[in-house]
């Protein structure tokens, strides 16, 4: 099942997800409907609070961009090492239409579980090590306008009112 995608200003994207305790059936389920969801979309990741889920579960494929890249999911995940730097730009499924130059660390180490619940670790660099750590940041409520400068975002914030506000009274004019 294709499930919503929470757009910003959604309240939801802005809170710091829950570790999850027990992988039962309606996570499992849910993780089902995350991949569908993603590659539908089309994305290379999605997290779960981006479809409603204050939860610490993310889903991605990195081989949109990579011949190397393959579906994982991830649980509770931290990230134990991270080297370098790098910027690279960024999209969001929940604040589409924007992109951004984003540094982040360009290697990184991260362990969680899998849909098993088994430990997996996961050594990653360059668009792959960048799809998790979008990922990661979902789940502590931080979207791309907090990595970006205040300015940028006031611009946007300008912008994106502006075009919801038009949205809005062009509905009006059709009802
Ligand atoms: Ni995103």
């Amino acid at each position: 099942m294709i499930l919503e995608i929470k757009k910003y200003p959604d309240p939801i994207l802005t809170k710091k997800a829950k570790k999850i305790k027990n992988i039962d059936q309606e996570i499992q389920k849910l993780i089902d409907n995350m991949i569908e969801t993603m590659y539908a979309a089309p994305g290379a990741g999605l997290a779960a609070p981006q479809v409603g889920h204050s939860i610490r579960l993310a889903v991605f494929d990195s081989s949109v961009k990579e011949e190397e890249g393959r579906l994982t999911v991830l649980i509770n995940p931290e990230v134990i090492e991270k080297n370098g730097e790098v910027i690279i730009k960024e999209g969001c499924l929940s604040v589409p239409g924007f992109e951004a130059e984003i540094k982040r660390p360009e290697q990184i180490k991260v362990t969680g579980l899998d849909r098993n619940g088994q430990l997996i670790t996961i050594e990653a660099t360059g668009f792959l090590a960048r799809v998790i750590q979008h990922e990661i940041d979902h789940l502590d409520g931080i979207l791309l306008l907090d990595r970006i400068s205040i300015l940028k975002r006031n611009i946007f914030k300008r912008r994106f009112l502006k075009k919801q506000k038009t949205e809005s009274e062009e509905q009006a004019a059709q009802e």
